[in-house]
């Protein structure tokens, strides 16, 4: 299944992992490329040398081609970046605040950039900085989230005709899904939400049940986490975090903040740096800006430690429609016939005799 999505990152099929903190571990990367899709690596909450060893891990294990996705605001951003660099990885991913000066560095060594935008007045500008791929994530796509659907975004972007393969996200599972995005003009779909709910992600059953179970009305976006709209599984957390002050956000950010701190091995001054620069041009509180830097913490609870309801939970709308655990290898196959099926059928309908 070529796309000029495959042929710019070289997968086999036009289908995106994306990267999803305390999710895309090196396990999820390696099994999704193995299946034929392009991975990322979720390095945003990783040090450094954590990123580096993942890397190194793929790569030990596959020649596929894989990215590593990164906030470009993180504690050692300069040396995930060499370590991109240096380990021949094919493509980076960001998505708020990117950095020019960042980007022109892995461009002018081979590294592909493969921004996510949210908004259509984003895509213009990102292609302009660099992106050699543009993923479209529409509101009901998870983590943090914006407010226009997938389709409606795809439709503003693809008709800006900005000259690079566009991808469509937020909201896909499966084959009936990559086949409406191809006949609708993007070269390819990623998924994040699907990908978690493998057998390969790294997330605790207890808390890929908890997934399982969800409804797609229960899964609003708040601003509650980190000041930023992000898509969440409503839960215990969430409901406090829905009715905590002021004055509650910035003690939990001080406690968050402490130990987000120690994860990342940085100082205090690079924790509020990458807070100051996460917020610009918000409108948050300073609570809320301590947390917009050390929400991972919050997250961690649910994703790691596998207490669903200690912890918050990232997710799509569509983990609603999910109900099982299939493997890459599976998922990956499964959405690849399932989207010849329907292009086929598609294609009777665009014969001049057909009714
Ligand atoms: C648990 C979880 C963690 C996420 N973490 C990140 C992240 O660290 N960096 C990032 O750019 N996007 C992150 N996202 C967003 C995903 O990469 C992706 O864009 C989104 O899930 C797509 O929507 P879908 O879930 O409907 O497929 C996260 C999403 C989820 C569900």
């Amino acid at each position: 299944m070529k796309t000029a999505l495959t042929q710019a990152l070289g997968c086999r099929y036009p289908i995106i992992q994306t990267a999803m903190g305390w999710v895309a571990t090196p396990e999820l990367v390696k099994a999704s490329v193995g299946a034929g899709a392009f991975g990322f690596l979720a390095a945003a909450v990783m040090t450094p040398e954590e990123c580096e060893a993942a890397i190194v891990d793929i790569k030990s294990h596959t020649d596929a081609p894989f990215g590593v996705n990164v906030h470009s605001f993180q504690a050692g951003i300069d040396r995930i970046i060499d370590a991109c660099i240096d380990h021949e990885v094919a493509a980076i991913s960001y998505g708020r605040a990117p950095s020019a000066k960042l980007i022109e560095k892995v461009k002018a060594k081979g590294v592909l950039c493969v921004p996510t935008i949210g908004a259509g007045k984003h895509a213009a500008k990102a292609v302009a900085l660099g992106a050699d791929v543009l993923v479209c994530q529409g509101g009901e796509g998870g983590g943090h989230t914006g407010e226009t659907p997938t389709w409606l975004l795809l439709a503003q972007v693809l008709d800006a005709d900005l000259g690079v393969p566009v991808v469509a996200c937020g909201g896909f599972r499966d084959g009936r899904g990559l086949a409406a995005a191809l006949t609708f003009g993007a070269d390819g779909i990623a998924m994040g939400t699907r990908f978690l709910l493998t057998e390969d992600s790294p997330t605790p059953l207890t808390t890929k049940e908890r997934y399982l179970q969800s409804d797609v009305t229960r899964i609003p976006v708040s601003t509650k986490l980190d000041g930023l709209p992000q898509r969440m599984i409503m839960n215990n957390r969430l409901e406090d975090l829905e009715r905590s002050s002021a004055l509650g956000m910035l003690v939990r950010a001080i406690a968050n903040g402490w130990r987000f701190k120690s994860h990342m091995e940085a100082s205090w001054m690079e924790i509020l740096t990458a807070a100051w620069k996460m917020a610009r041009g918000t409108e948050l509180t300073l609570g809320q800006t301590l947390m917009a830097a050390n929400a991972p913490m919050i997250i961690q609870k649910a994703m790691v430690e596998g207490r669903p309801d200690d912890g918050v939970l990232p997710s799509g709308q569509v983990a609603g429609l999910i109900d099982d655990l299939p493997d890459c290898e599976a998922l990956v196959r499964e959405i690849v016939a399932q989207a010849r099926a329907h292009l086929h059928k598609a294609a009777e309908y665009g014969e001049t005799d057909a009714v």
